[in-house]
């Protein structure tokens, strides 16, 4: 069942969050060499994934037409471009007749245009679920996760129909991954009500499914905002911290080709980029919970473990933590009162002590402290 793909979350970037509609050759063309001169091919992103708005129309074969104006070399030649410059190749269709943003969806298509995908090359495919006319969204995804498998070609399948049918459930096998929620948006705790949800939202829906993560099928709760404005350095740092603890994808979704030394910073963190890419494939869970203040573990290889404590107030955290004062019963494999470990601070790339001795620390509002507990 295990087909060898995403054994580890995905990295990569994608053109909606910051992008839209408004996407075209040259922009991919540029963030996947910015991808790679900013370091963050070498951090461990791959993909460079083209979502909604590429499509046009369909020939009188059926054959899927990409919007000649906007990429005009064909999708084939950007497949190879990226190749080249030893990235991964991902696109975007919805199982509806219609992707979100109207432009032709693969309902009735779905072998011919995995066929397709197949010849331009493509390694990664994210489907949406606009316009489904409410067909059954396990069978659709298994209709078109046949028809990418029937291709020869291995091809990392994400399922994106916002949890509304529960795909933890029944994706792993169909997809690589799946997101849970509806779409992100670009703030800490967003104050409209409008549709998507801010990241405090998002990390309280992603808590009771760490049952259903692990390598080859990952819980999506969706693309990274880092980079993008609406948060400060904090939360950006609280949000990637949180992405790598959830096994979550990582998958940019930033201006790649001018960013800061503080948003660069944050996506090439390899301490919180290991977390994630950690070859057990564990999500992390929620041990405390007291309001305001949380504790998070996610067990890692060799006996470690990431450990997360995350400050959801306006207030500053004044943590002085003894580490025998909890059991992390489901990490079997750290025992706190038989051995001593040393803690290393995944921010500030440093040890700050022993688990033989309390822990303190400021933690700064809607900040985490971020540490992996080594032996
Ligand atoms: C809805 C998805 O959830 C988004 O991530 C994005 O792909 C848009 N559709 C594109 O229309």
């Amino acid at each position: 069942e295990n087909d060898g793909l995403a054994l580890t979350p995905p990295m990569g970037w994608n053109s909606w969050n910051k992008f839209g509609c408004n996407v075209d050759e040259t922009i991919i063309k540029e963030m996947a060499e910015a991808m790679v001169n900013s370091g963050m091919r070498d951090a461990g992103y791959e993909f460079i994934v083209i979502d909604d708005c590429w499509q046009i129309g369909r020939d009188s074969l059926g054959n899927i037409i990409p919007d000649s104006e906007r990429f005009p070399s064909g999708m084939k030649a950007l497949g190879d471009y990226i190749h080249s410059l030893g990235l991964k190749f991902g696109i975007y269709s919805c199982a509806g007749s219609k992707t979100c943003q109207g432009r032709p969806g693969s309902r009735g298509y779905q072998f011919q245009d995995a066929r397709t995908y197949a010849e331009w090359g493509v390694d990664y495919l994210k489907y949406d679920w606009c316009y489904n006319e409410g067909q059954n969204a396990e069978a659709a995804y298994k209709t078109m996760s046949d028809a990418l498998k029937a291709t020869g070609r291995p091809i990392v399948f994400s399922i994106c129909e916002w949890g509304d049918n529960e795909p933890w459930k029944w994706g792993k096998g169909i997809g690589h991954l799946w997101r849970t929620t509806a779409d992100i948006r670009d703030c800490f705790q967003c104050q409209f009500d409008w549709g998507g949800l801010g990241v405090m939202d998002i990390i309280d829906r992603q808590a009771e499914l760490y049952p259903y993560a692990g390598p080859g099928h990952w819980n999506d709760p969706d693309m990274l905002e880092v980079g993008n404005g609406g948060m400060t350095y904090t939360e950006y740092k609280t949000h990637f911290s949180m992405w790598a603890m959830l096994a979550a994808p990582l998958m940019a979704g930033n201006d790649l080709r001018n960013m800061d030394r503080q948003t660069r910073e944050i996506l090439t963190n390899l301490d919180v980029i290991s977390i994630n890419q950690d070859e057990l494939g564990q999500q992390a869970r929620r041990f405390m919970d007291m309001g305001d203040y949380e504790i998070w573990a996610k067990p890692l290889t060799k006996g470690e473990v990431a450990v997360c404590f995350l400050n959801r107030s306006s207030e500053v955290w004044k943590l002085a933590y003894n580490w025998k004062q909890h059991t992390m019963y489901f990490v079997k494999d750290v025992n706190l009162h038989k051995y001593q470990y040393k803690i290393w601070d995944c921010w500030k790339h440093e040890y700050i002590g022993t688990t033989n001795e309390k822990l303190s620390a400021d933690i700064p509002p809607h900040g985490v402290l971020l540490v992996r507990l080594k032996k």
